[in-house]
């Protein structure tokens, strides 16, 4: 299938998550067959005023493709003018942030609360898409509360001003992350537009995956929290989806291989400081439930080098067996 004129292969898509899909997870994902990647947030405004973090946010390698930067902001005029910075990074897509329930970010007009001014939200996707070079895809919720659900006319509006498809996680931005996802929303959203939906929230496994695609017809999937700690679930709804082939979970030495991989990656590509704090939570992700792993918790949370990691993981190892 394609997006606009970008052809993706493979059907699950890694979702944008701020502070946890940086490149080095992005990179592992797609090494697991991720279908194509996205960023985290970025600031339109930041992006424009030439911020350095911002810039350093959106990097992508060209291990990490195809790739989608994702863009947030309330001012059509500063989201187009990020266009030319974001294009530096060379990005196959680019997709804006109509999701983001944060404070920070829904407070300040963005996010999850265009949905609140869906006139803004088609005001934004159409200066995008004017000043982008390659295809603009738009991330929604299904609404901002239970009594304004509106993602079909958030959909049909996207479309309109140009959008090559559109993201829809079933959850209102009131419902946070919590609630189970609702898939009709979905399915009603694919329904109205003729542009391609990829269904998100709540895809963990093979199952969980091709409910997502039969319930709702859309033609992706995007995969969020399942994959923490857990980057093969790609390769496993491949598998799946392709051959119907169900591929065990890899043992616990190559979930720990693969932990000290992400965490190698996490200190080479921000330095071993910044690298050793990101990587707590992500030991945490990859230990989660294995045999003996709690007594490890307060010392994961608290990582200073990668030889204390190597150990533990040896230890996690021994007890797995
Ligand atoms: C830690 C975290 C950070 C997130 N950051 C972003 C973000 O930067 N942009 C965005 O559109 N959504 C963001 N999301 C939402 C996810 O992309 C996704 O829509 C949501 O988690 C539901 O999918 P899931 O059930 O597969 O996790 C974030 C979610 C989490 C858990």
């Amino acid at each position: 299938m394609k997006i606009g004129n970008v052809e993706i292969k493979g059907k699950a898509v890694l979702a944008p998550m701020a502070g946890v899909a940086d490149r080095a997870f992005r990179e592992l994902c797609v090494d697991y067959g991720a279908a194509f990647v996205v960023s985290e947030m970025i600031s339109s405004k930041g992006v424009s005023m030439g911020d350095r973090k911002s810039k350093d946010l959106m990097f992508l390698s060209e291990k990490e493709r195809p790739a989608a930067v994702q863009i947030f902001g309330s001012d059509p005029m500063i989201m187009a003018q990020s266009v030319e910075t974001v294009m530096q990074v060379n990005p196959q897509i680019i997709d804006i942030n109509m999701g983001c329930p944060a404070p920070k970010i829904a407070g300040n007009g963005g996010g999850a609360s265009l949905a609140k001014n869906p006139e803004l939200a088609e005001k934004i996707v159409k200066a995008v898409v004017k000043a982008s070079p390659v295809p603009v895809t738009v991330k929604i919720r299904m609404g901002w509360d239970e009594n304004s659900i509106n993602a079909v006319e958030m959909a049909k509006r996207a479309e309109n001003a140009g959008a090559s498809a559109i993201t829809v996680h079933g959850r209102t931005r009131k419902q946070m992350y919590a609630p189970p996802v609702d898939r009709n929303i979905i399915a009603e959203v694919k329904k109205s537009v003729s542009i391609p939906i990829i269904g998100n929230g709540d895809i963990v496994d093979e199952q969980s995956a091709a409910i997502m695609l039969e319930e709702t017809n859309c033609d992706l999937i995007m995969i969020g929290r399942g994959a923490l700690g857990c980057p093969w679930v790609f390769s496993q709804i491949n598998a799946y989806l392709e051959h119907g082939r169900v591929l065990p979970t890899p043992p616990v030495s190559e979930r720990m291989r693969v932990m000290i991989k992400h965490i190698e990656k996490l200190c080479e590509y921000k330095g071993d400081y910044v690298g050793m704090r990101e990587a707590r939570k992500h030991a945490g992700w990859y230990t989660k439930g294995l045999h003996g792993a709690a007594k490890y918790r307060q010392e994961l949370g608290t990582l200073e080098n990668m030889e204390q990691l190597q150990e533990i993981a040896y230890k996690i190892c021994m007890e797995n067996r």
